[in-house]
């Protein structure tokens, strides 16, 4: 990239992951920008491992937030925990006036406060309600907070290198995408797939992973699959035949442990009645006839 100079291109990538040029340059823009790095790709396309191959390429710390449906964005800043203070008041002997005591920095506030400049993962934003990417804006923008309690302002020392990830259905508010880098990562094709499968599994037979590979992007082709096998449905599944010895003639025709590929009764049911004629086999690990 001949428009980068050196101090831009700071991220090259790690070598447990594989990283393409245009997502390594995004993630060099967010941290130059200093900017938030909006992720967003389907399951399985490496969106929480990115955080952790930047961790490891430029050495830095790794922070995670882990976001649930009831995660509140104050969380992320600090919790003043009252029910300890008020424990303390009845039964322990220490000087509950001392308020700073009970103040526990959440991940986002740690990552203000630290002395280092680590990297934020905010994984999985889309899990809680709308609410919470607003909520985080100002903070986001001043990367500074106030704590009433104890009159005490945090204020970022190292801008942290944030990664916020996404999964593709939902759309987050506008104003929360202004302040963000984007890049969305797409499932990889075939060639991708080879190259991740290889860091996983260096010793990976060829044929075996040229078929393995033939018959999950077949059943990834099955529209009527409620939920597609993804990266790690694949990683899953070669490491069984790699365990039990299957050759890669052996799975074409039927797929031994179809169970690590799909996961809803559903999509069991449709596959076997759709490519086998047989009675459903909702345990999921018998071999089940297939042709592609
Ligand atoms: N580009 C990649 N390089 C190496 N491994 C990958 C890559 N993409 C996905 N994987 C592997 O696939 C699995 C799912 O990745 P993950 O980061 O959890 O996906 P997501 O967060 O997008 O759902 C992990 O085991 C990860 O190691
Ligand atoms: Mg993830």
């Amino acid at each position: 990239m001949p428009y980068f100079d050196k101090e831009f291109d700071k991220f090259k990538g790690s070598d447990d992951y594989v990283a393409s040029a245009p997502l390594k340059s995004a993630v060099n823009v967010s941290i130059a920008l200093g900017r938030p790095l909006l992720i967003r790709g389907e399951p399985g396309t490496g969106k929480t491992m990115l955080a952790h191959s930047i961790a490891e390429g430029l050495d830095k710390r790794l922070l995670v937030w882990n976001i649930k449906s009831t995660t509140k964005a104050q969380e992320g800043l600090y919790v003043y925990d009252t029910v300890q203070r008020l424990n303390d008041s009845r039964f322990g002997d220490k000087d509950i006036s001392d308020i700073g005591q009970y103040i526990n920095l959440g991940k986002l506030g740690e990552s203000f406060d630290i002395d280092e400049q680590v990297v934020l993962l905010i994984d999985e934003i889309d899990k809680a309600d709308l609410e919470f990417p607003n909520d985080l804006l100002n903070e986001l923008d001043v990367m500074t907070f106030y704590i009433p309690e104890t009159k005490q302002t945090i204020k970022t020392k190292h801008r942290p290198i944030m990664i916020v990830t996404s999964n593709a259905e939902k759309e987050l508010p506008d104003a929360f995408l202004r302040r963000c880098v984007f890049h969305y990562i797409e499932f990889p094709d075939k060639e991708g797939m080879e190259e991740i499968v290889h860091v996983h599994y260096p010793d990976v037979e060829k044929n075996l992973l040229k078929e393995a590979l033939k018959v999950f992007y077949a059943l990834r082709n099955v529209d009527e699959f409620r939920k597609k096998p993804s990266t790690s449905e694949l990683l899953d599944w070669l490491q069984a035949l790699m365990l039990g010895g299957i050759p890669h003639d052996k799975i074409s025709e039927e797929i031994p442990f179809i169970g690590t590929l799909l996961k809803k009764e559903v999509d069991h049911e449709y596959f076997n009645s759709a490519y086998s004629g047989r009675a459903s086999d909702s345990g999921g690990n018998r071999n089940v006839r297939w042709r592609y």
